[in-house]
């Protein structure tokens, strides 16, 4: 923030907060332009000899100022929340931003702390990564975007901003008044979707990460682009799965995710782009819906086994894929996009935690829930999908360069996933 606007903020808060007419007039007397204008409008006489009382009040005024000055530098440097993010976070709970000005007042930018866009934020992933950035770099300097309209509680948490990959001078736009640093892309049009509709999945999957990438390196950003196990194909090694083994996915999803994997690492080596990659497990959330991918099943057993005790699978029970609680696979993020670059030998990486079928997370809920019935009605693209991706990923470069480590296996992630639906379920039955 610059020095001037913070003064000036202050100055308003300091009157906001003393609620005196006379001490805005007081205040706004010490700016050089009123300083210029009285003295050319009044006698040149000494004020104290004149009016004590009004010197006094001027005097008391001026040595406030200074005191909220003092204590606004003191916070400066103590992040996320700022002494003067606080006082206004208090009366306004939120703020808008838009693509064509810098309207978030309560934003208290810090040279240490990156300022994050994230695209496709409306999705499985994108409000628990804001929820989670946010927590670290504090709430003004993490925007998320999307083309959908967030639903309330989202609208009311952050700056939330419309963003559409596929518009590149709107996405500059954003970058440039946001003074944006960190951009986190997961707009995308996931697997089984892409398959219905491949035109979509090559816009918004190929065109948009372009964008991206030409966004991202006009304007000196660090990116992270998600791969996934669907990168890999049917001539790929199963299990475990490399890093670096051949990539000859059948999916336009796929295809689209080893181009983006390419082009980011041809971007690092021919201009410098700081690209980082990580490709993600199929992920399981408990209060964020999956996107139409092929790992959906894992996430809708749980609602399911909660509400109603049965589940018709679409993959076959024997279908072993490797899968990962959304905790892990968030703090993953954070943690590559933090890593000291000197630390990243690849920039695409993969990451594993557990693998596992619909028969044996069946297995794993019905210790909790014993009544579950699973019935199986495969649908075949999606089988086809899944038949061509790993069944686990070899990870150990993740774990070697910088420390990843997951925390959540099948027992855990079971135990997880039922507290949390059934706590929701309780607040649900509340209202
Ligand atoms: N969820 C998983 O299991 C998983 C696994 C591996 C990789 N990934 C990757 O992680 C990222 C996020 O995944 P997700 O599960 O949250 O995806 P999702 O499908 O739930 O959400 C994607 C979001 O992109 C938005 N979008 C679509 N077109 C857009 C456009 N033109 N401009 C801007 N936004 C647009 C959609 O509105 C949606 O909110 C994706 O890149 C995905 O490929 C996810």
């Amino acid at each position: 923030m610059d020095p001037q606007g913070k003064l000036v903020r202050i100055q308003k808060l300091g009157m906001l907060e003393a609620g005196s007419p006379s001490l805005s007039r007081a205040v706004l007397s010490q700016s050089p332009g009123r300083r210029a204008s009285s003295s050319t409008t009044r006698p040149n006489v000494d004020a104290s000899s004149q009016t004590p009382a009004a010197f006094r009040t001027l005097r008391w005024c001026m040595m406030l100022v200074m005191q909220l000055l003092k204590s606004a530098v003191r916070h400066a440097g103590s992040r996320p929340q700022c002494g003067v993010e606080r006082l206004i976070s208090s009366s306004s709970h939120h703020h808008r931003i838009s693509a064509s000005g810098r309207t978030h007042p309560s934003s208290c930018t810090d040279a240490d702390h990156p300022k994050v866009l994230i695209t496709g934020g409306l999705g499985q992933l994108g409000v628990g990564l804001a929820k989670l950035l946010r927590r670290r770099f504090g709430k003004n300097n993490v925007i998320l975007s999307d083309i959908k309209k967030p639903p309330t509680d989202v609208y009311l948490n952050g700056p939330f901003i419309f963003s559409d990959i596929l518009d590149y001078k709107n996405l500059r736009e954003i970058v440039v008044n946001n003074n944006i640093s960190w951009l986190v892309h997961y707009s995308a049009v996931l697997s089984a979707v892409g398959e219905s509709n491949v035109a979509l999945a090559k816009e918004v999957n190929i065109t948009g990460l372009h964008n991206i990438l030409d966004i991202a390196t006009e304007h000196g950003l660090r990116v992270f682009v998600p791969s996934t196990i669907g990168a890999f194909g049917p001539s790929s090694p199963k299990d475990p799965t490399p890093d670096l083994c051949v990539q000859r996915p059948r999916t336009i999803y796929g295809v689209s995710k080893v181009h983006a994997e390419l082009m980011g690492e041809y971007y690092h080596h021919r201009y410098g782009l700081d690209f980082r990659c990580l490709r993600y497990p199929g992920i399981i959330s408990a209060d964020s819906q999956p996107g139409g991918g092929t790992t959906d099943y894992a996430v809708q057993i749980f609602h399911a086994a909660v509400k109603t005790g049965c589940f018709e699978c679409n993959l076959r029970s024997d279908t072993r894929l490797p899968m990962m609680y959304i905790d892990d696979c968030l703090r993953a993020t954070l943690e590559i996009l933090e890593a000291p670059a000197d630390t990243l030998i690849s920039r695409t990486y993969n990451i594993n935690a557990m693998s596992f079928t619909p028969h044996s997370l069946t297995q794993e809920i019905q210790k909790v829930l014993p009544d579950l019935k699973v019935t199986y009605n495969v649908d075949p693209v999606r089988q086809a999908i899944a038949d061509g991706w790993p069944m686990a990923l070899e990870d150990s470069a993740a774990r070697r360069d910088w420390g990843w480590k997951h925390e959540y296996d099948l027992p855990e992630l079971v135990q997880t996933m039922l507290t949390h639906i059934n706590t929701g379920n309780q607040v649900a039955q509340a209202y």
